[in-house]
């Protein structure tokens, strides 16, 4: 018997140690199949990150007095308290209308190949003035926004700085310049999974180590893949309730009916409710439904709980902004 035991013993230990060894692969293999969040998204050639113009684009984004109501700046539906979105179904802008839309969240939007849910623009300097123009957001032509800015003295010097050397900087284009290189500061790094990603294997849960690779083999990191989990294309989803036409509406082609933008997935557990209009809140529906529509597959509650617990690793440091003090 004596003798039997050191041989079990080194049987297991040998056991133990190929085990673990396979295990750390294993983990290896998925932790390849996604990427960290860098602390800042590519910079365009055309736009250079300057602090004058983050300043400057900080104070219009906080900015009211380019709403036509005066009461309306991009803060009020990106609002920063809220995971930079407004936590309602669909927007609610100028003279109380209704969107059709879900306000999605700006952090690390600078990341995304395009923007709105059905991608008609392809940058945030072209996505900037649309909705300031919107008549269900902000309601404002472009002339009288920049005529508002131009009455207030003190963005004259903000201008200026941001833009040496210009004859007449505040115009549009500016505007678009500045907004924009304030939001790619917006960015969300650090979340337990970066850190998990980075190699620590401590950072997020056993459950959420599940929820991975469930995630990672049912094949949602086929369409949520990147750094912020969005391969920028664009694919077909029945929302409950929704007529939207989605991409459709942008290329009039038959085959992008009823598409919409793969949403980036950072932060999603603080960015409900759910889908281009909303209408689910709960985030394990949403999984759910994903489950069903994009894959035909029905999780079992255990698994459902499992990529929810994933999904919250999602939620980074959320950038430190100064509300500026308006003139
Ligand atoms: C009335 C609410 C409202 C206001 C005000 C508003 N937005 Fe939005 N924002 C939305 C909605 C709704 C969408 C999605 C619209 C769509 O996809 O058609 C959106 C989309 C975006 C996106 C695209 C994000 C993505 O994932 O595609 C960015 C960036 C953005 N807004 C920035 C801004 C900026 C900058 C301002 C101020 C100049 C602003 N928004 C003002 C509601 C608002
Ligand atoms: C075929 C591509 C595709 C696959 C596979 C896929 N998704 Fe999605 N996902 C999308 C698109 C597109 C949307 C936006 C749908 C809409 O609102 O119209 C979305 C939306 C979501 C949302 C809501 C995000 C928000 O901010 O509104 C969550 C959560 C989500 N997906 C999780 C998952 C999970 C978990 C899986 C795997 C079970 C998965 N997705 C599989 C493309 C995909």
């Amino acid at each position: 018997m004596r003798t039997k035991i050191p041989i079990r013993l080194g049987a297991t230990l040998l056991a133990l140690a190929l085990a673990s060894t396979a295990l750390a692969d294993d983990m290896e293999d998925y932790r390849a199949m996604f990427e960290p969040l860098p602390f800042l998204p590519p910079i365009p050639a055309g736009n250079s990150m300057t602090q004058k113009k983050i300043d400057l684009g900080a104070m219009l984004f906080f900015e009211p007095r380019i709403s036509a109501s005066g009461v309306i700046s991009c803060a009020t539906c990106h609002n920063p308290a809220l995971g930079w979105s407004d936590r309602i179904g669909r927007a609610i802008g100028h003279a109380g209308q209704v969107g059709v839309r879900n306000t999605p969240t700006v952090l690390n939007s600078g990341f995304l190949t395009s923007q709105f849910w059905d991608g008609r623009e392809p940058d945030l300097e072209g996505q900037a003035l649309g909705p300031i123009q919107a008549d269900v957001e902000m309601n404002m032509t472009l002339d009288q926004a920049i005529a508002r800015i131009n009455e207030l003295t003190v963005y004259r010097t903000h201008f200026d700085a941001a833009f040496p050397g210009e004859e007449d900087p505040i115009n549009a284009q500016n505007v678009a310049l500045a907004i924009a290189t304030f939001e790619r500061t917006l960015n969300t790094p650090n979340s337990p999974f970066d850190r998990f990603l980075r190699g620590d294997d401590q950072a997020i849960s056993d459950e959420a180590k599940e929820g991975m690779k469930l995630f990672a083999d049912n094949g949602c990191v086929a369409c949520h893949s990147g750094p912020v989990m969005s391969d920028g294309m664009f694919h077909r989803f029945e929302v409950p309730g929704s007529t939207d036409e989605g991409r459709f509406v942008v290329t009039a082609d038959e085959a992008d009916k009823f598409t919409f933008r793969t949403p980036t997935l950072r932060n999603v557990a603080v960015t409900y409710p759910y889908f281009n209009n909303g209408s689910v809140n709960d985030l394990r529906d949403a999984v759910n439904l994903m489950g069903e529509q994009m894959l035909g597959h029905e999780f079992s509650e255990p698994e459902l709980d499992n990529l929810v617990a994933f999904l919250h690793t999602l939620t980074g440091e959320m950038p430190v902004v100064a509300v500026p003090a308006l003139p």
